[in-house]
């Protein structure tokens, strides 16, 4: 990609997510309020009861952990709760204004910057962790991206990663599913509605830029320079919505369908020595 087309491409990418900073469509309160924070994390571990064992949220106190692509902070106050030195960038200006805001009402420790991942504005090994939760594939060189983070990681240290999964149930199976119940009740099904790049796009918003999958052996290679590299595949549930939503997102999980053909692919890995 030409890096104008990038860097255009990127400014779009920023104002997507200035417009709807992660997470903040679980709240009707007042964005920068306490309760706006407080609803976006209780819908959030309730949505992924897994985090808390993936994240390891208290696992890394005393030791200096980057979130790349912090949102809201909504994790990153987990990390500094668990005793974590910790600083979030985000390409989004408004959700790092929302961020530090975030942390003040919580009398949380942490600093932000407006940074691209692709760029990150640290020394080389500065950090014990880095974690990236749902971001690395918004970006157009995801693989910079991976490389900044491997730079800027310490020998030893350990990079936690998610990328949404192309060989999942939600790319493969679902769009089908749905063109049915549509056809069934005789609405049109748009263009492009079954289309693996399409719906993984849609997944963040219908005006979302930028999205990308990867399939499991694609994420190994990304992350080849990293060993002890650990890959755990997952599916978020359905907390709101109808019955029969909430239902379908119980049978994926009971049925271990959410265990293997997930959207989300959670990697952990360490900088070699
Ligand atoms: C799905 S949200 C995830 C936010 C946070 N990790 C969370 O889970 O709540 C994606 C985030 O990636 C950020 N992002 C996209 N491209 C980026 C880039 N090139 N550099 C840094 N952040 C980026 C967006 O601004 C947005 O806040």
């Amino acid at each position: 990609m030409q890096v104008t087309g990038a860097t255009e491409l990127k400014s779009r990418v920023a104002e997507f997510w200035d417009r709807r900073p992660c997470g903040s469509f679980s709240s009707g309160e007042p964005p920068g309020t306490r309760r706006f924070f407080e609803q976006i994390a209780r819908y959030r571990y309730r949505a992924q009861p897994f985090m808390r064992e993936l994240a390891g949220f208290e696992r890394f106190a005393g030791q200096r952990l980057l979130e790349v692509g912090c949102g809201l902070g909504t994790d990153l106050r987990q990390f500094a709760a668990g005793g974590a030195r910790v600083i979030g960038v985000d390409l989004s200006r408004r959700s790092v204004a929302l961020a530090r805001e975030h942390f003040r009402i919580f009398d949380s420790a942490g600093h932000f910057l407006q940074s691209d991942c692709e760029h990150l504005p640290f020394a080389d090994a500065c950090f014990d962790v880095v974690y990236s939760f749902g971001v690395l594939h918004h970006t157009p060189d995801t693989r910079a991206a991976i490389g900044e983070c491997y730079r800027v990681l310490r020998p030893g240290g350990i990079f936690m990663v998610m990328l949404y999964h192309r060989r999942s149930w939600h790319v493969m199976v679902e769009p089908y599913l749905l063109a049915a119940k549509r056809a069934l009740q005789a609405q049109p099904v748009p263009r492009g509605f079954t289309d693996a790049a399409e719906v993984v796009r849609r997944y963040d918003g219908v005006a979302n830029p930028l999205g990308r999958a990867y399939a499991l052996g694609e994420v190994r290679q990304m992350l080849g320079q990293f060993g002890d590299l650990r890959l755990r595949v997952c599916q978020p549930r359905a907390v709101n919505g109808s019955w029969l939503a909430k239902s379908y997102s119980g049978l994926l999980r009971w049925s271990g369908i959410g265990r293997r053909w997930g959207f989300w692919i959670v990697a952990e890995a360490r900088r070699p020595r």
